[in-house]
């Protein structure tokens, strides 16, 4: 059975544009984690525009208390290390960043060596610092990106939806993502590294990877936070109409 990573990112996007304090980020971790989700993801952004440094240190607390392991994405900025390493999460997935970017674009790109020598750096200090730590790479399904992942210590490659899941939705033919992801699994399966998967997806665009028994792994944020309002809406509208006729 594969792992059901829920990312709630977008339920601190919600508090931060009013900052406020609620939604709470905490009671929304609590909830996927009572619902089946089987770990908590959250991406610690340089220009903290969503999740907050307190969020990380609630949220491991979190899923310490429920005994699931608490995915941290991150960039490979300085600060965000010294807050990873006195966290201490499961599991650590490196993502690229731009600040300018609306959401992370793609995955590492390891073929540049300054970036490649970086994340060496990176991972080695990670590994050290953090006992047990698992790391996986957000990286494309191009073998020869792969091949360089060989090199780093690291457990896992999430592999980069986003593309897949935006031709899925909109109709177009997804063959040469699938194919592209059996290959990036046979190849990361023969060099034993697991091989996880997110970004974009959706309850439908995510099908026919469950199908193909692709991944160990999926993350899954923007899409369940979006779902979450119209499946709560007609609830919560309902019940302020209720105050408004018993007290008028
Ligand atoms: N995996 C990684 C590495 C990501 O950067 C993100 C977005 O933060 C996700 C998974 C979740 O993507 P989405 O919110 O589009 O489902």
């Amino acid at each position: 059975m594969p792992r059901l990573g829920i990312n709630i990112d977008h339920v601190a996007t919600l508090r931060q544009a009013r900052g406020e304090s609620y939604p709470s980020l905490v009671g929304a971790a609590e909830m996927a984690l009572e619902n089946g989700a089987d770990q908590i993801t959250i991406h610690l952004r340089e220009d903290r525009r969503h999740i907050q440094d307190t969020d990380v240190i609630a949220i491991a607390l979190v899923t310490r208390k429920f005994g699931k392991p608490l995915n941290l994405e991150m960039g490979a900025a300085e600060d965000i290390l010294n807050i990873a390493i006195e966290v201490a999460p499961s599991w650590i997935c490196l993502v690229p960043e731009k600040r300018e970017e609306l959401t992370t674009e793609g995955g590492l790109n390891l073929l540049s060596d300054d970036i490649f020598s970086k994340l060496q750096g990176v991972c080695n200090q990670l590994k050290e610092k953090i006992k047990g730590v698992k790391i996986s790479l957000f990286l494309e399904a191009r073998e020869e990106i792969l091949m360089r992942a060989l090199d780093l210590r690291v457990d896992a490659v999430e592999i980069h939806t986003g593309e897949y899941a935006t031709d899925f939705l909109n109709g177009e033919d997804i063959s040469g993502h699938l194919s592209s992801f059996q290959k990036a699994k046979a190849f990361l399966d023969s060099k034993n590294i697991a091989c996880h998967a997110g970004h974009g997806l959706t309850n439908k665009s995510v099908l026919p990877l469950l199908k193909s028994g692709g991944f160990e792994e999926y993350n899954i944020g923007h899409w369940v936070v979006s779902e979450a309002v119209f499946l709560g809406l007609a609830r919560v509208v309902k019940d302020l109409r209720g105050v408004f006729d018993e007290n008028c």
